[in-house]
């Protein structure tokens, strides 16, 4: 496996590079929904770059961004074990040299949901993406949905800036009770973890109540939001029904739609989403 550590050092080794590549970037402290982006990458090219760069515009200045989890041996190994061509993890001197001041500004998409509560948050996610795009040169970009938003937000960028890739969203990872995966999770207290696979009750719960028939959103958020407070140690953020590709909020689902949420436990931030569908329409993929 190649570890490339700079831009300048990545150029050398991407113009060596014949095949076609698939790409994940992350932020490290990588786990099995990582490594689930690496096995699609790895099915459809003849090589994998993994990009681990805790991206400082991303955080908000009350954020994470120092005490955000930086295991750089165990990510190695771990690239390593799974077949991964080439870590990139490049520091944030060489990524953001004295005089940057290029940035992408997302659209309407990027303000509200995550984008509300966290200002400026996308606009770094679509910088920093845009600048590995460009640097690793890759054919598709491999993303997970559980960061519904992120997805669509870069989906977007990619189309309207012509960026010459594929995106592929890849399904949520999920933990045995159903938490979905995240690096933040580690940040839970053993207490805390306890309990912590409610978003993924309440989901499934929306999305079983939604079938049977109820479709109003906003029964369906209320429903959540109570499993919530039921449940106790949750301060809820949002909890949205939203059209899939454009993510504004919808009143009534009438075939499918988004169930897009966010929640504290304690001081950590989880997120989680479901597809639901109304009595009416076709089983989705692992109904
Ligand atoms: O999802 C993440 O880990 C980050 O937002 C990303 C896409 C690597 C950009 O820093």
């Amino acid at each position: 496996m190649h570890i490339i550590e700079s831009p300048e050092a990545m150029a050398r080794w991407r113009s060596s590079v014949r095949g076609d590549i698939g790409f994940v970037p992350t932020m490290g402290a990588l786990h099995e929904g990582h490594m689930s982006l690496v096995e699609a990458s790895r099915t459809s090219h003849p090589c994998t770059v993994v990009s681990v760069f805790v991206n400082p515009t991303q955080f908000g200045p009350n954020e994470d961004f120092h005490k955000y989890p930086r295991p750089v041996e165990i990510d190695e190994a771990m690239c390593l074990s799974r077949g991964v061509d080439a870590l990139y993890r490049p520091n944030v001197e060489t990524m953001y040299p004295p005089g940057f001041q290029t940035f992408v500004e997302p659209g309407a998409m990027a303000a509200r949901w995550c984008g509300a509560s966290r200002p400026g948050h996308f606009r770094g996610v679509c910088s920093v993406v845009l600048k590995l795009l460009n640097q690793v040169s890759p054919q598709s970009i491999y993303l997970g949905e559980k960061d519904a938003q992120q997805l669509r937000v870069i989906r977007r960028m990619v189309s309207d800036l012509n960026v010459p890739v594929q995106v592929t969203g890849c399904p949520i990872a999920r933990e045995k009770d159903g938490l979905a995966m995240s690096s933040r999770n580690r940040y839970l207290s053993p207490s805390q973890r306890i309990g912590a696979d409610a978003l993924f009750r309440g989901l499934i719960a929306a999305k079983d109540a939604c079938h049977e028939g109820c479709r109003h959103a906003a029964d369906l958020e209320a429903g959540f939001r109570n499993l919530l407070a039921r449940e106790g140690g949750w301060e809820c953020e949002y909890a949205a029904v939203v059209d899939d590709d454009s993510l504004e909020p919808i009143n009534l689902v009438e075939s499918k739609a988004l169930f897009i949420v966010a929640a504290r436990r304690g001081t950590t931030r989880l997120i989680d989403n479901m597809m639901i569908s109304g009595p009416d329409s076709a089983p989705m993929a692992g109904d």
